[in-house]
């Protein structure tokens, strides 16, 4: 039980891998509160979780939820959004990318200025799920691949101001993973990412739930700034 009785809030944690870390961090001890902008009240009852409401597009939300955690082990900064999946960069509309950015990027450091008061109390660990399109560059995903290199920047930034509080700050970058949100996703596409991998295999929410739990636990305790790439070995660091 790596993460018994230590309190842990997961972003966009009502499905997909958000859903999947949440399952595990109940299953390694702690008490998991997951927060989205979909309604995970029933998620949180079927899996011993607490639901709070947030829309990480808004800054007045962050802020009513921040005043609901008063001390926090962990933060598992997930969710996110796509939005312009398939789109060349000339398709792309700068709404698209204004969105994108306000939710990817500027959700993700105002949730941990938010939450920072609750980490600080116990020298919590933070985890931001970033990808391996960033890694890589994806193309056809601009946007969203703009915004997963900038919160890999912002691990390592926050990893520097937050380390002399004793609070650690890692990214995990998983690959192409079979959830309902890449549904969309043409099979071929799924394929071809198998097929890049030395694990010559589909990749599952199960499969980026270790490297989680590990940058949750004492265990890490000094490692911070890193970006763990699970993707079965698409692309290697
Ligand atoms: N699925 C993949 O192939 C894959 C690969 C690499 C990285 N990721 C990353 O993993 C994380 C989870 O992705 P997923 O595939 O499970 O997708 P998902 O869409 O199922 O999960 C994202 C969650 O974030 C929530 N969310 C969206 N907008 C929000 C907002 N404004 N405020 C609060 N919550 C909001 C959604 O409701 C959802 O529950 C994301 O950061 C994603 O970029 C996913």
């Amino acid at each position: 039980m790596q993460l018994r009785n230590k309190t842990i809030l997961v972003t966009g944690g009502a499905r997909g891998l958000g859903r999947a870390f949440a399952e595990a961090a109940i299953k390694a001890g702690a008490h998991v509160l997951i927060a989205d902008v979909i309604d995970g009240t029933e998620v949180a009852k079927q899996i011993g979780a607490r639901f709070l409401p947030v829309d990480l597009a808004s800054p007045s939300s962050i802020q009513d939820l921040s005043k609901k955690v008063e001390k926090l082990d962990g933060l598992v900064n997930n969710a996110a959004i796509t939005n312009s999946g398939g789109r060349t960069m000339e398709e792309l509309d700068v709404d698209v990318w204004d969105k994108v950015m306000a939710v990817n990027v500027r959700g993700t450091w105002l949730m941990m200025r938010g939450c920072l008061p609750a980490l600080r109390r116990v020298k919590g660990n933070v985890v931001i799920v970033a990808s391996v399109t960033a890694l890589w560059g994806a193309p056809r995903l601009l946007a969203y691949i703009s915004s997963k290199g900038a919160v890999i920047a912002m691990t390592r930034g926050m990893a520097r101001e937050l380390g002399p509080d004793g609070i650690t700050v890692n990214a995990v970058a998983p690959g192409l993973t079979e959830v309902e949100a890449t549904e969309y996703v043409p099979a071929e596409r799924h394929q071809h990412y198998a097929q890049g991998r030395a694990l010559k295999r589909s990749q599952q929410a199960q499969d980026a739930c270790g490297a989680v739990m590990f940058l949750l636990s004492d265990d890490a305790a000094f490692m911070t700034g890193q970006v763990l790439p699970v993707n079965g070995g698409f692309v290697m660091n």
